[in-house]
């Protein structure tokens, strides 16, 4: 009754960003992203007899049974328990190869791990359409790490039509993600409670009203692998969903300086000929998308930054899957 599984986190180019069902965690609009190669996520669960109550542990931190992270996992755990009528408690051991809470949806690699994990260690035999539907009820972008490459996470108006699925394997294109940590601040407010504020700027229901056509232009140069206009696309959907963050009640500001500052010299390396574009999330760490042979150009003069902490480059990844090795 033991499985370990590992999980890409993922950057979207079109984002999730309010919800229309916060008890099934429907998102108010469809998203589509990329998986992410070295923003990994390993998670071995064991249920066991033995267990008076789930142990939780993440990078080495053992979790009081109360405390909020602890009980986010319990609740995940319990959605298994009850798929595979099982009774027993959990250990949950769960490592991230990346500091978590700075914007580098660990969430989304978190909650693809253990969902996968848990599901495999109770015995269930889950397809990937139902794994993406029990990972997203854990956390939204969760659902978009189960499967491969390049992944659109489908709205629904129930649990079972709210699921992702691969719109190219992690082959289709080379694209690379090198990410800006600027720095190590954990957040102050987490995006499950910022995303509650979405629906309060007076420009959500604009956002909502293009929605539709971006997602389908954004579909289609993902297919014909057209990095000009995606970039712009994913560069403007970053600063679209921010301006809505800017404009909720209460107003988000997850940028720093730092942010803003290579945000700008992005758009200037831009105008001098270096194809980069940027997108970020909760949080100040930036994503840069570009192409293989701009990755040396580029984290060279990001390098030269004293504000970037570290650089992580990532490549398409697959999605979530089980591996032999347990933590424990
Ligand atoms: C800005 O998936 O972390 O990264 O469902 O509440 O866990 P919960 O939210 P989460 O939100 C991700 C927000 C985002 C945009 C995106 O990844 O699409």
């Amino acid at each position: 009754m033991k499985a370990t599984a590992i999980a890409p986190s993922n950057v979207a180019f079109i984002k999730y960003w309010g919800r229309k069902n916060e008890v099934l965690r429907l998102p108010t609009n469809g998203s589509i992203s990329m998986n992410l190669s070295s923003l990994l996520t390993t998670t071995t669960v064991e249920f066991s007899s033995n267990l008076q109550q789930d142990a939780v542990e993440i990078n080495g931190q053992l979790f009081a049974p109360d405390s909020a992270e602890a009980r986010r996992v319990t609740s995940h755990l319990e959605r298994v328990r009850q798929q595979a009528g099982l009774r027993y408690s959990a250990r949950v051991v769960s490592e991230n190869n990346f500091p978590a809470s700075t914007g580098l949806s660990s969430s989304a690699s978190g909650f693809a791990a253990l969902t996968v994990a848990a599901a495999a260690a109770a015995g269930l035999n889950l397809s990937e359409k139902e794994l993406s539907i029990l990972a997203r009820q854990g956390s939204g972008s969760a659902c978009r790490s189960i499967p491969d490459g390049f992944v659109e996470w489908l709205d629904g108006d129930t649990d079972e039509s709210s699921f992702s699925m691969s719109l190219h394997p992690h082959t289709h294109w080379q694209l690379v993600d090198v990410v800006a940590v600027v720095s190590r601040e954990k957040k102050e407010v987490g995006s499950s409670q910022g995303q509650l504020a979405a629906a309060s700027s007076p420009f959500f229901s604009v956002r909502l009203s293009r929605l539709l056509e971006k997602l389908s232009r954004a579909r289609a140069l993902l297919k014909q692998r057209n990095f000009t206009d995606l970039g712009e696309l994913i560069e403007a959907e970053a600063v679209e969903m921010h301006a809505i963050m800017l404009t909720s009640t209460p107003s988000l500001m997850y940028w720093l300086p730092a942010t803003v500052k290579i945000m700008r010299l992005i758009r200037k390396w831009r105008s001098e000929g270096l194809e980069v574009y940027f997108s970020v999330n909760t949080g100040q760490d930036v994503h840069l998308i570009c192409r293989p042979d701009d990755v040396e150009t580029l984290t060279g003069r990001l390098r030269d930054l004293p504000e970037v902490s570290n650089l992580i480059i990532n490549t398409p990844a697959p999605g979530t899957r089980l591996a032999e090795q347990h933590l424990f």
